[in-house]
């Protein structure tokens, strides 16, 4: 049976909360693994979904995978196989990511194609256009990626589009490739980095990261090291935002606050007090909050994956907001939702157009994505009366302990089973 998340809505949250490993740094690093023979060490790992279903398909490929509390360790000597089979694609599309380093280490890969979920198309062409770029010849027969190469060689590759994951598969094939690549229009953002000075731990010679322009010079070959996951910023902004939405005053501890430059600089224009320290946030709101028009970008713009929640923040906001998703053709699943508890919002294309009521009101919801079924949880926090949210998979696929997380700030939410 599914587990469901019930929030009674109207307590100001309160108090620290500790803000855990960032998911969409883990599941690359984790799967850079495959590039070196011997003991990984990752610490900081968070306890999620995706996490396992990660090092379920490094296990299936022949890796050695220990656990241990948040520690996770992978020795990828006896990389026997190379396929990533759809059951695991179709769970979670990171998957995708085992194919640079597959035909990097053993010249071929055979890996489901993801097809599309519910945010939108989201297609692999860009992966697969690097790679042969890179060398390899790719084959589409059916529904997977056939990948074969000898040694890769070094490429100029332009990206038409920011692509996250495309940018870190490609560096994990060009890492051991012979010359050198250079990667244009290259995603920026902190996962991207802290892929990159993981992979220059290991041997790797990368530069740029974080910049538009990665150049990277292949190498042999590339040694197990041990390495911390960077802080999610993901979820201190859902954090942040639970803070502002009932008026509390939290502080984020263990997170990086110079991944949240847009987050903050908008979430301060709402009203919000927020202070800074290293590796502390501290976040106060008192009366209206104000409405702010928000546009997602690719990093270090205001991320698509914090839309949801933002659109939750402005739904009770003082006056209109106007938000445009960029990067997803789709990600306004959460609005039917948030209609139901009484948000006035109307979508046109990409544009919502979020006029503030004062009061949400409790319902059943669900969500069919991550980051949606999260701005369900925040709208529950200010809801008159009960909100149950159902599907709660997907909030465990990329939130640590979040019921536990909003209860140790004075939430009252519970998980059922
Ligand atoms: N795109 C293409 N062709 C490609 C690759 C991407 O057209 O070959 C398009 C996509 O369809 C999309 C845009 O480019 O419209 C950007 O997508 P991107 O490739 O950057 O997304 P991703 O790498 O698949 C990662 C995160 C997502 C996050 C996006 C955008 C991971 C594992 N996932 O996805 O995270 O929303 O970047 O920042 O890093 C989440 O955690 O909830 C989540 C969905």
């Amino acid at each position: 049976m599914m587990d469901k998340i019930i929030v009674k809505g109207g307590n100001s949250l309160k108090g620290e909360v500790r803000i855990s490993g960032a998911k969409n740094a883990a599941l690359p690093i984790l799967i850079s693994s495959l590039l070196a023979e011997g003991v990984n060490t990752y610490t900081n790992v968070p306890d999620l979904m995706d996490i396992h279903s990660t090092t379920m398909l490094l296990a299936k490929l022949g890796a050695r995978v220990d656990i241990d509390g948040d520690t996770v360790r992978i020795d990828a000597a006896g990389l026997i196989e190379h396929e990533a089979a759809y059951d695991l694609v179709r769970k979670m599309r990171a998957s995708v990511l085992v194919l640079g380093p597959l035909v990097a280490r053993l010249g071929k890969a055979r890996v489901s194609l993801p097809g599309g979920c519910a945010i939108g198309a989201r297609p692999i062409n860009l992966h697969l256009k690097g790679l042969a770029a890179l060398g390899a010849s790719i084959e589409l027969k059916h529904g997977y990626v056939e990948a074969s190469a000898g040694r890769l060689k070094g490429a100029d590759i332009y990206f038409d589009i920011v692509t996250v994951t495309g940018t870190e598969n490609l560096m994990m094939a060009a890492v051991t490739a012979q010359g050198t690549t250079v990667l244009r229009n290259a995603a920026r953002e902190p996962e991207v980095v802290a892929l990159a000075d993981t992979l220059v731990k290991m041997g790797a010679d990368i530069e740029g990261a974080g910049t538009s322009i990665i150049t990277i010079n292949g190498v042999s070959s590339l040694n197990p090291i041990e390495t911390a996951i960077i802080p999610d910023r993901i979820e201190t902004g859902t954090f942040m935002m639970g803070a502002i939405l009932t008026r509390g005053k939290v502080t984020l501890l263990d997170c990086e606050p110079n991944h949240l430059g847009a987050t903050i600089n908008i979430l301060r224009r709402t009203g919000a007090d927020i202070d800074t320290t290293a590796n502390a946030i501290y976040v106060s709101a008192k009366g209206d909050v104000a409405s702010v028009d928000v546009k997602t970008q690719p990093y270090p713009g205001f991320p698509t994956d914090m839309q949801a929640q933002f659109m939750v923040l402005m739904s009770i906001a003082e006056g209109t907001s106007m938000i445009s998703e960029t990067i997803f053709e789709n990600r306004y699943i959460h609005v039917s939702e948030l209609i139901r508890m009484g948000a006035d919002i109307k979508v046109d294309g990409n544009i919502a157009i979020v006029k503030g009521v004062p009061h949400l009101s409790s319902a059943q919801v669900m969500a069919t994505d991550l980051r949606a079924s999260a701005s369900l949880i925040l709208a529950g926090l200010v809801a008159e009366g009960t909100t149950e949210v159902n599907r709660v998979y997907h909030l465990d696929r990329g939130y640590e302990s979040i019921e536990k997380k909003f209860a140790g700030l004075g939430a009252e939410i519970q998980r059922v089973r």
